[in-house]
């Protein structure tokens, strides 16, 4: 089976419909750019037919990229897939993603639609998205609540009408890993023709499981995956391409597959969502979180000092992050505080440097973190003391 996963980035979609992240169109070429820069494969730039503002956006990042595939969503009708293709058809490589629900409770609850007034919907949809576009995405919302033989019934009518992507979301984040994959393979072993299309990943983080969930799928025979900057998305996100793809990267040994993604720029993708969405990234976040690549405590640092391969599984040059951090506080030892020294100039006597060490550590009992400028006051106010 071919080793590339191509990434699939919904920043600009499912990451905007995270509340309070919409972005404007200046905004949404500028994370584009910087996407393609990743290496991402497909760009989803908007759903066209939401609003004026986001056809205008989706129009203009279909024109501006030079090597993504760019895509527009849109629901099972006629109207939502014209639209999406007056957007996307400006685009070098336009994909039309169209989708309808395939659960028991969506039919019923959201769609007031019969099962097979759904499989009538797909194979319409499809086929209409089909006779506009070559590259048509089909996406079985809330695919992991759906019944495995409709769902089965439901992958088979949309290939056969045309469909080259299949997209399975978990849209709800209930799957686990074991779950997930198990779809894929019942998937890829019933459906007559799955073999034909690219199985795509789609996952939320609901109960903290996204990545973890699209690895599996991906052991199972996904070769998409559908994730966003940040993990930024519809309430608890989705999974993160940092952190797929560092996974991938990182433990090529057991995930013996490859991604486009090109890791240096990773911390400037992430700077720029953050940055236009004013979403925060939090400090432990792996990959990009700003104490991703920071060490504290004086045992963890001595061993860093040694060797970074110690306490770190991958460099912060690898990501785009600059250096690794040795954070000075009540838990670091003396290794890292002669060594922030020596960095800051200073070339203290035996003596003097047990004597500094101690005001240090009362110090940092003090205060949460010690910084630069408190260490230049701490060693000039003990030189001045004599
Ligand atoms: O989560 C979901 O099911 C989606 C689809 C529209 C692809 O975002
Ligand atoms: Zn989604």
């Amino acid at each position: 089976m071919n080793d590339h996963i191509m990434i699939f980035d919904t920043t600009l979609r499912d990451g905007e419909q995270s509340p309070g992240c919409s972005m404007n169109l200046e905004e949404k070429l500028k994370v584009a750019a910087q996407l393609e820069a990743l290496g991402v494969d497909v760009i989803e730039a908007g759903f066209a037919i939401a609003s004026e503002g986001d056809f205008e956006a989706t129009t203009a990042v279909a024109k501006q990229c030079e090597t993504a595939i760019v895509a527009s969503l849109a629901r099972a009708a006629f109207p939502d897939i014209d639209r999406a293709w007056a957007a996307v058809r400006h685009a070098r490589r336009p994909r039309i993603h169209t989708f309808i629900a395939t659960s028991p409770l969506h039919m019923r609850a959201k769609l007031n639609k019969t099962p097979e007034d759904v499989l009538d919907a797909i194979a319409a949809s499809v086929g209409r998205a089909r006779n506009l576009c070559e590259d048509v995405e089909w996406s079985a919302e809330d695919a992991t609540r759906s019944d495995p033989d409709f769902l089965c019934r439901a992958v088979e009518i949309a290939i056969k009408a045309g469909a080259t992507t299949i997209n399975l979301p978990d849209t709800v984040g209930y799957a686990t890993p074991e779950t997930y994959g198990a779809m894929f393979r019942d998937v890829i072993n019933r459906v007559p023709g799955a073999d034909k299309a690219i199985l795509s990943t789609h996952c939320h983080n609901d109960l903290g499981l996204a990545v973890a969930n699209t690895l599996a799928a991906i052991m199972a025979g996904a070769r998409q995956c559908e994730a966003t900057i940040n993990g930024i998305g519809e309430r608890a996100g989705n999974a993160a391409i940092e952190e797929i793809a560092m996974a991938i990267r990182v433990r090529h040994d057991v995930l013996p597959v490859r991604t486009g993604i090109v890791s240096t720029e990773i911390t400037k993708a992430s700077r720029l969502v953050s940055g236009i969405t004013g979403m925060a990234v939090q400090a432990n976040k792996a990959i990009v979180g700003a104490n991703a690549f920071a060490h504290e405590s004086g045992i963890h640092q001595d061993g860093m000092l040694k060797d970074s391969s110690t306490y770190e599984i991958m460099t912060p040059e690898s990501v785009g992050m600059g250096a690794t951090n040795l954070v000075l506080g009540k838990h670091s030892g003396r290794a890292a505080f002669r060594q922030k020294l020596a960095e800051m100039g200073y070339d203290l006597s035996d003596n003097e440097f047990g004597d500094a060490f101690k005001r240090f550590k009362d110090l940092a009992d003090a205060k949460k973190q010690v910084f630069d400028e408190d260490i230049v006051a701490l060693v000039d106010d003990q030189v001045l003391r004599g």
